[in-house]
């Protein structure tokens, strides 16, 4: 079970730190840090793994029948503050430049923080055990089975984005390296 904003609160909270940061670096360089710079480099190849983190960890959680280390909802909280923190990271790294295929990602990335919120949304709605597994009764039956249906709905649209941006992703590391890194 996701109980309270915990999780919600830590990532405000570490974005206002980095939004902090990011300041002080402007403050310093007189200019917005740009994206093939060393803070605008770092920062997105940092908010990138948290964002790798969030794809896979819960996943593999879940799916994993042998290792059932740490709580369920522990790890989804987990998720969502590395969904959030990871892309706001990423969000600060484009120096507020969005062309091309970057900028296609950039897209992928924001729809897939809001897709995650309205998920948050509809699963919070399901009673579950503090492992995840759902509990039967506390709601009526028509209601849970709506939310149940709504839930699965939304896995088949939040999935294949978050595919979608990996791949879009990978391109424009190759890419941007190629060009703006190693051809320098
Ligand atoms: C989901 C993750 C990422 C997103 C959404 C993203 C997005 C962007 C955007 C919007 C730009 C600005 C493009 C423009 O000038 O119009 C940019 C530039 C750049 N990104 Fe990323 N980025 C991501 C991850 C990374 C990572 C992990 C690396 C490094 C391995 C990287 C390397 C670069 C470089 C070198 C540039 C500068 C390109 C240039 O100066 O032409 N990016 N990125
Ligand atoms: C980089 C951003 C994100 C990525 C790549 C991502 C990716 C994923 C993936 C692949 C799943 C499917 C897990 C599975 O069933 O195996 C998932 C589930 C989920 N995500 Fe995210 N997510 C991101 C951000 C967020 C955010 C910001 C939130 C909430 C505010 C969120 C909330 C959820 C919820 C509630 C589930 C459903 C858990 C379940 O049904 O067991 N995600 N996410």
């Amino acid at each position: 079970m996701l109980r309270g904003y915990k999780e919600l609160w830590f990532a405000f909270l570490a974005c206002v730190l980095i939004t902090g940061l990011y300041g002080a670096v402007i403050f310093w360089t007189k200019a917005i840090p740009v994206a093939s710079d060393l803070f605008g480099h770092s920062i997105g190849i940092l908010g990138f793994i948290l964002m790798l983190l969030t794809e896979t960890l819960y996943s593999l959680r879940k799916r994993s029948r042998s290792a059932a280390w740490g709580k369920m909802s522990a790890w989804l909280q987990f998720h969502i503050f590395t969904g959030i923190v990871g892309p706001y990271m990423v969000l600060i790294h484009t120096s507020w430049k969005f062309n091309g295929l970057a900028g296609a990602t950039t897209l992928l990335t924001l729809i897939i923080v809001v897709s995650g919120f309205i998920g948050r949304y509809i699963f919070t709605r399901i009673p579950r055990t503090l492992d995840g597994l759902e509990i039967e009764g506390t709601l009526s039956q028509e209601a849970l089975k709506r939310a149940r249906q709504l839930m699965s709905l939304w896995h088949t649209v939040h999935i294949p984005i978050g595919v979608a941006l990996f791949i879009s992703a990978f391109i424009h590391m190759g890419a941007a390296l190629y060009y703006a890194t190693f051809l320098k």
